[in-house]
Parts: C-alpha cells; sequence; structure tokens
C-alpha cells in the first residue's frame, strides 16, 4: 500500500514532494538525480520566450537561516528548451512540471503552449519571481492582470496550470481567489521573499543587482501562514514550498492545507537524497499515527 501516494490536478505523483523551480540547472542529468534522490515529481527552472543572461555575479548569498539570491532569471528560451523538454520527458518517471514567465499574457501562452508541445505533464507560472522588472511579482501583485495571464494561458492549455504565488503582497488570499477563480488547477505557496544583504566591510549591498529574494527556513512559518489562509479561501489545491528541509516541515504544511510540497534551499544544503530523507519520515509518521493516506492529513490542523 502506498500512502504517500497523491493526485495532484490530475497528476499522479508517488509521494507528496516535488523539486521546486529553479534551484538547479536545466539539464536532464541533475533532474534525473532528483528523481534518484526519491522527488514526486520535479519543476524545471523558469524559461521565457527568449533567452535572458541573468544578472552578474554574487547572485546568491547565503545568511544565517537561509539564502538570498537574485538570479536574475537567466534561461536558454523556449525554443532551445523544448529538446530538454523532450529528453526529460523520457529519461524522467515523474511528472515534468515546466516553470514559465513572461512580460505580457501572450508570451506566458505561448511559452505554455510550446513547453506542453514538448512534453511537459503541466506549466507552473511564475507570477512572483521578486526580482525582475515587469514579469514576475509585478504580474503576480495585480489582480486584474493575473486574471488575464492565467485566462489566457488556460484558453491554449489542455494540461494542467500551476500558479505560484507570492508573499510579497499585502491581500495575498484575494490574489489566490483570482488565481482559483481564473481557472488555476492548483497553487504554489511561495515564492522567496523580498529581501537583501549588505556587507559591513565594503560598505555595500552583496548581491549585483542589491536587491534578491530570501530562501530556507526564515521563510518557513510565512509560507505556513499564507498556506493555511488560502486553504480557508479556495478549494484549489495548494502546494506549500518554503523552508521545508525534514519530514516534520513537510507534514506541518500539509496539515496547514497544502496537498504536496516543494523543496529548493535544504537540496542546496542537504543534496537530492533530501526527498527520500523526507519521505521516509512522513512514512513513519503516518504509520504512527494509523493514517492510511497522506490526503487525510491535508488541512487537518484547522478543524475546529
Ligand atoms: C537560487 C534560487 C533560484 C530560484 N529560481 C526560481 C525560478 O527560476 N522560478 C521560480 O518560480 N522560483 C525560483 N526560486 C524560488 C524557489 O522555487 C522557492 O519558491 C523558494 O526558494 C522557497 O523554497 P525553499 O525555501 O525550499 O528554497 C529560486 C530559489 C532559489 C534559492
Amino acid at each position: 500500500m502506498n500512502r504517500l501516494g497523491v493526485n495532484l490536478a490530475g497528476l499522479n505523483l508517488s509521494n507528496p514532494t516535488m523539486l521546486a523551480s529553479g534551484i538547479l540547472g536545466y539539464s536532464v542529468e541533475t533532474l534525473e538525480s532528483i528523481v534518484e534522490g526519491g522527488a514526486g515529481a520535479v519543476v524545471t527552472k523558469s524559461i521565457g520566450l527568449e533567452p535572458r543572461d541573468g544578472y552578474a555575479n554574487p547572485t546568491v548569498v547565503q545568511v544565517s537561516c537561509g539564502l538570498i539570491n537574485a538570479i536574475g532569471l537567466p534561461n536558454p528560451g523556449i525554443e532551445e528548451f523544448t529538446s530538454e523538454i523532450r529528453a526529460a520527458k523520457t529519461a524522467l518517471n515523474v511528472p515534468l512540471i515546466v516553470s514559465v514567465y513572461g512580460f505580457s499574457e501572450e508570451e506566458y501562452a505561448t511559452v505554455s503552449k510550446k513547453a506542453a508541445d514538448a512534453g511537459a505533464d503541466a506549466v507552473e507560472l511564475n507570477v512572483s519571481c521578486p526580482h525582475v522588472k515587469e514579469t514576475g511579482s509585478e504580474i503576480g501583485q495585480s489582480l486584474e492582470i493575473l486574471s488575464k495571464v492565467v485566462r489566457k494561458v488556460k484558453e491554449v492549455m489542455e494540461k494542467p496550470v500551476f500558479v505560484k504565488l507570492s508573499h510579497n503582497v499585502t491581500n495575498l488570499t484575494d490574489i489566490a481567489e483570482v488565481a482559483a477563480k481564473s481557472g488555476a488547477d492548483a497553487l504554489t505557496v511561495i515564492n522567496t521573499v523580498k529581501a537583501m544583504a549588505i556587507d559591513a566591510e565594503t560598505a555595500m549591498p552583496i548581491l549585483s543587482n542589491k536587491r534578491g529574494g530570501l530562501s530556507g527556513p526564515a521563510i518557513k512559518p510565512i509560507a505556513i501562514r499564507s498556506v493555511y489562509d488560502i486553504y480557508e479561501r479556495v478549494k484549489t489545491p495548494i502546494i506549500g514550498c518554503g523552508g521545508i528541509a525534514n519530514w516534520r516541515d513537510a507534514v506541518e504544511f500539509l496539515l496547514a492545507g497544502a496537498s504536496a510540497i516543494q523543496i529548493g534551499t535544504a537540496i542546496a544544503l542537504r543534496g537530492p537524497n533530501v526527498f527520500s530523507a523526507i519521505t521516509r519520515g512522513m512514512e513513519t509518521y503516518l504509520k504512527r499515527k494509523g493514517v492510511k493516506s497522506v490526503k487525510e492529513i491535508v488541512g487537518l490542523s484547522h478543524r475546529r
């Protein structure tokens, strides 16, 4: 019996853990190492219509309880990337989700369609990147623009469309509701949180872009609250993300209302086997609690 199996917006995952977008490169080999490490699904780095160089180094800085990054969405563009999607689809035996960003609703739709045609099982719309102008969170914080983007992508897609939200907004649950009403099949919650690091010696910001996004254990309580609040508002499945480093963190997200979880920064610190360590721990927890399916604990902390 597989207690950990989940159906996420029509995708069958052998366990609820997923690789979060952007933590590793694009290559099929790195995605394979994540699947061998035990992930139930993988999300690629965000891909746009045109190739993009991203920012100069330094793009990542380690702080006391996480990482701050401002990579700048470097990527080869969707035309070039379709061959990687085809190769990954053949090599991987788990759902492959392609993360997509754009500078207009048409761009999101074009890139999503090309990714799906090349074999992606779903797309995840990055409407929450905190450090690139005119995309990411600049789209995800406007109810009107977000709705247009999600509707446009849904028009051209038969496969599931996930929408990745940012906490860098004042009305997160309104935004989640708009994404859900516009047709999102799942909501990924959350992207990195706006942050910055300054070097006392040089008296300068450390990142070349100066401002970036914080990930890792520091943002876990913020992400848990975001999942909890959204679960109360919408019925759309939630994928929890932010600071998950061990099975207990993963379970907490499920109890808050997530149907699956994504892991990013913990891989940089613990390697791909963090997935199997987490799934083993979840399995033991479910057995100890006498729970037959992981689905039974989703949202359990909301009971009165
Ligand atoms: C180096 C780095 C690069 C990232 N690149 C992307 C990206 O391309 N697209 C995206 O949607 N999120 C990106 N993220 C955000 C992660 O997918 C995730 O939402 C965030 O890091 C919180 O999860 P974590 O604490 O487990 O890392 C990136 C995060 C890091 C640390």
